[in-house]
């Protein structure tokens, strides 16, 4: 797949196989908890009772909200460990999207795709987000968190950057490119005093 975006903004500092870098569970959380918890009320907000969701990029919590009970709550990651200790997951994939960004799921599986605090170690987003494209059903939505924190030698070059405007444009392009989402919205839902909350939030089309 072609891309909008130079070949270089994909570089990384450690360009070895992130199946090394993800060998040994980090039970940490990544931002600050009020960020987190403007992350689940935003969840909250627009999860609907039974939806199938699938956490791509998933670790040991996925933020998710007690309710609305959801329906499947599928997991992707990089280490075994980390996913069998989320226990919101109902299901759980060990599965290098840098490697293979083919999503190991059927047409139209999900109602919700999220990715939290992650976007920034994909090296081929636009294949990826054709995925995202394909698993969603009509009207399904992805989300996007993300804020300004990372592991910089994982990080692509294009995400070593300010501010959330070039974020907001660059993952608005990861939707846009594959010509299967509309209303593609940036939010900023930033606790005063804590790590930035920006998300951006598309939605397949019919
Ligand atoms: C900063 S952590 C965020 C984890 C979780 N989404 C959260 O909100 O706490 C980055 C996550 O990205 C996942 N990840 C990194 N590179 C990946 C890759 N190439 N393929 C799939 N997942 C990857 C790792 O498994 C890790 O859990």
């Amino acid at each position: 797949m072609s891309s909008p975006l130079p070949p270089t903004a994909f570089d990384r500092a450690d360009e070895q196989p992130d199946a090394l870098f993800y060998v040994m569970p980090r039970m940490v959380v990544h931002i600050d908890r009020a960020t987190l918890e403007a992350l689940t009320t935003y969840y909250s907000d627009v999860l609907f009772e039974n939806a199938d969701v699938l956490d791509l990029m998933s670790s040991w919590v996925s933020h998710l909200p007690e309710s609305p009970p959801l329906g499947r709550v599928a997991g992707l990651g990089m280490n075994a460990v980390e996913l069998e200790a989320n226990s919101r997951l109902t299901d759980r994939v060990v599965h290098d999207l840098n490697a293979n960004p083919t999503l190991p799921y059927d047409d139209n599986s999900f109602d919700f795709v999220l990715n939290a605090v992650s976007v920034q170690y994909m090296k081929r987003p636009f294949e990826v987000f054709a995925e995202v494209a394909r698993v969603l059903r009509p009207r399904g939505r992805s989300i996007v968190a993300m804020s300004h924190r990372c592991f910089p030698t994982k990080a692509i070059r294009a995400f070593h950057i300010p501010g959330s405007a070039e974020r907001y444009r660059i993952v608005s392009l990861y939707h846009d490119h594959c010509g299967e989402f509309d209303g593609v919205e940036s939010l900023d839902r930033s606790p005063e005093g804590a790590d930035p909350l920006w998300l951006v939030v598309a939605q397949r089309c019919e």
